[in-house]
């Protein structure tokens, strides 16, 4: 029988509010502003996966799917981070880098290939980790106004349900992060205490069974704070990063 893993943060503090970690056989959200610390997360996670289960792994392989809009630049996946994050926790950074199986959508229709691709991998592997950061960046390039809303919410549709089905079907982890909306007070749904909140509509809302907004704190601090969560209060909790990645 499938059991739910909980795969730690790097944070004991933002783990404390999540009860141990982000579940598999589940979706979570992580949103917020710039440099919160969103794909810092999802490289912390990628390395923590692969840790033995009572130090907060799960011990399995990692997909990531990053996203670029532009052929010219990178995806948002950094190979040196995961080195630098696999030193904190005594892995050999090369079996790391191995465990991870990386790929960059350049559009959205892209990115559902390659999610495609990636569960089935998850046929005969074990992976626990699918992490696609950021979820709603490449749909919101392709579809642009109100015209071609409706179509774009539809087809994130089915990238979600493909996403719940991989979850569930592989005991995975599906972490997925995303962006604010820049004109906070448009509508007062889903917004945080501060309005910052989430875009991809009521579809995605209903997608998240955990949903997690980040925001920056005094100095070099920064903030989780749980928005949405089938088990665990709406407590918050603080973070920092570091070059070992994310930590207390
Ligand atoms: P967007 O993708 O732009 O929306 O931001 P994000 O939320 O994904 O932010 P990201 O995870 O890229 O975090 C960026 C922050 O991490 C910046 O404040 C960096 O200074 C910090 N950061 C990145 N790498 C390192 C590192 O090696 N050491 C330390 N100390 N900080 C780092
Ligand atoms: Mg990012």
């Amino acid at each position: 029988r499938k059991r739910v893993l909980k795969i730690s943060t790097g944070s004991k503090q933002f783990d404390a509010i999540l009860g141990g970690g982000f579940a598999t056989m589940s979706i979570s959200e992580v949103f917020g502003e710039f440099r919160c610390g969103k794909t810092q997360l999802s490289h912390t996670m990628s390395v923590i996966s692969q840790l033995p289960k009572d130090l907060g792994g799960a011990e399995g392989k990692v997909a990531f799917i990053g996203e670029s809009a532009s052929l010219n630049t990178e995806g948002t996946f950094r190979p040196e981070r995961i080195t630098q994050i696999a030193e904190r926790f005594g892995l050999d950074p090369e079996q790391t880098l191995e465990n991870i199986t990386y790929a960059r959508a350049v559009n959205s229709e892209h990115q559902m290939e390659l999610l495609n691709k990636v569960a089935e991998y998850f046929v005969n592997n074990e992976y626990r980790l699918l992490i696609i950061d950021s979820i709603m960046a490449l749909f919101r390039v392709d579809y642009v106004g109100r015209g071609e809303l409706n179509e774009r919410q539809q087809k994130l549709n089915q990238f979600l349900s493909k996403l719940t089905h991989v979850a569930e079907e592989f005991n995975v982890a599906v972490f997925m992060t995303n962006q604010v909306q820049s004109d906070p007070g448009a509508s007062a749904l889903f917004a945080g205490a501060d309005g910052r909140k989430p875009v991809g509509g009521h579809i995605l809302a209903h997608a998240s069974a955990t949903r997690i907004l980040l925001r920056k704190g005094r100095g070099e601090e920064r903030v989780a704070k749980i928005q949405d969560s089938p088990d665990m209060p709406e407590k918050e909790a603080t973070y920092i990063i570091t070059s070992g990645g994310i930590n207390d």
